[in-house]
């Protein structure tokens, strides 16, 4: 300030001065006031020029002027420059927060007062089948139109969530996409809807339940009939013949739970089991032929006149992973086709290496076949095409559920194809990975 009055004064004195000398005395007030005046219009335009700039773009300040105007300006520069960077830092934490909520697998809907949609994350716009900017400020009810969700946002009561069907449904996936829905208040009238899909949780939970009763089912068909026979035996007077009839018979009632908790056990276990070992290696050959003892005196022991079995081995492979398994998978399948053939019937085991270097191991058989709509739910749990059949062969319908268990366990897969009348084909077909020539091992041994 002292340099500005230091200026002005000094601009009145030059102009005096200078009419002093050039004109006369009495001219000196004149020539002070043109003084004045001029210093006051330079400051004018120095004060127009900060305006003009300010007015059309702040970063052309001048960095550095002389005076108060040019002090103003790297002041008025600085306070600007925090600003900007206050408002860029903001914005950036503004989009991170809004990146992580997008990133989430839960739907986020935030809705104001009157129920509009102010934003939404990804998840829920494709839950939802609306547009994330274009449907913004949409009243959210007009969009998802279930009744009981409408109810529940207009309840304006929050204490729980409602479950329904998801408006739009992902082409391709038969089962309808259940989502459960909750909102939370905030910031006084304002509401953040959460979703989430609770579809697997909803199947994974009938499962449970349908587990659960098809064991109890299994274990309480044989036990009514123990029971049965207990009270024949303990109410009846029967002579030797009879009494050793019922027990042969309980006997067998008894097997069967056995093998049924045995199977469940070796399903839980391969569930809950480390991956097969890579490193563990078993001939194909040892493991066909425990398969054809096996196979030969089951034949013998179902039916009198046999069955025409043929074993075959194109290669000499080797396999990797966990032998019980993987002897218990084929043995499995060897005993269905015997178990289901009629006696006379063919069985053919072979074994291949497929074109692709992986292995397969097939039994082909020539009874009765399975249609084709059953193949698909052959492999589930507890299923039988013919329960009746089924059960006097003592099946418990958990075999080729183990199967397939084995067979995902090591990379693989299990292949069906049957024809009703002509018989079937069940092929455990293994990755590269798992199989190995047998000679390469006597090779490198
Ligand atoms: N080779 C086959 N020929 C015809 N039907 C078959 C054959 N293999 C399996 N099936 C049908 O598939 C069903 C399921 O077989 P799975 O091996 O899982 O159960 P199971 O044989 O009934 O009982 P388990 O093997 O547990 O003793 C069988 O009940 C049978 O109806
Ligand atoms: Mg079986």
């Amino acid at each position: 300030m002292p340099f500005r009055v230091a200026t002005f004064l000094l601009s009145s004195i030059v102009g005096g001065a200078i009419a002093y000398a050039f004109f006369r005395a009495s001219f000196f007030w004149i020539g002070a006031w043109a003084g004045a005046a001029f210093w006051l219009l330079l400051d004018a335009v120095r004060a127009q020029r900060l305006l003009n700039v300010m007015r059309r773009d702040v970063s052309a300040l001048p960095s550095r002027g002389s005076g108060v105007w040019g002090e103003l300006a790297e002041r008025i520069r600085k306070v600007l420059r925090e600003r900007d960077l206050q408002i860029r830092q903001s914005h950036d934490r503004l989009q991170e927060f809004l990146a992580a909520i997008q990133a989430s697998p839960n739907g986020v809907v935030l809705i104001d007062e009157q129920g509009r949609i102010e934003w939404c994350n990804e998840t829920a716009a494709q839950q939802f089948g609306i547009d994330p900017k274009r449907d913004l400020q949409q009243h959210l009810a007009n969009l998802v139109r279930d009744p009981a969700f409408v109810a529940y946002l207009a309840s304006w009561n929050y204490s729980r969530d409602v479950v329904i069907d998801a408006p739009a449904q992902p082409t391709g996936r038969n089962q309808p996409v259940r989502l459960s829905m909750q909102v939370h208040p905030y910031a006084g009238n304002r509401r953040m809807l959460l979703t989430r899909d609770i579809t697997a949780l909803e199947q994974a939970d009938t499962m449970r339940r349908d587990f659960v009763a098809n064991v109890s089912h299994e274990i309480r068909t044989p036990l009514t009939v123990l029971a049965g026979f207990v009270e024949t035996l303990q109410s009846l007077p029967l002579d030797a013949e009879e009494r050793s009839r019922y027990l042969r018979l309980m006997a067998q009632q008894s097997h069967r739970m056995e093998t049924l908790v045995n199977d469940l056990l070796t399903l839980s276990r391969l569930e809950g089991n480390a991956p097969p070992p890579v490193s563990q290696w078993t001939p194909v050959r040892a493991l066909l032929a425990h398969c054809e003892e096996e196979g030969r005196a089951l034949s013998k022991q179902i039916t009198t006149q046999g069955h025409k079995l043929s074993f075959s081995q194109e290669a000499e492979s080797e396999l990797s992973g966990a032998s019980v398994e993987l002897q218990s998978a084929m043995s499995n399948l060897l005993s269905n086709a015997i178990r289901y053939t009629p006696g006379g019937g063919e069985v053919m085991v072979a074994w291949r290496l497929l074109p692709d270097g992986r292995g397969e191991y097939s039994v082909r058989d020539t009874g009765p076949g399975v249609s084709a709509e059953h193949i698909p739910r052959l492999t589930e749990r507890f299923y039988r095409v013919d329960r009746s059949r089924s059960r006097e062969t003592g099946g418990t319908g958990l075999g080729l559920a183990i199967v397939k268990h084995i067979a995902q366990r090591h990379g693989g897969e299990l292949r069906i194809e049957s024809t009703v009348g002509k018989g079937s084909r069940f092929a455990l077909v293994l990755p590269v990975a798992r199989v190995r020539p047998a000679a390469a091992v006597s090779l490198r041994a």
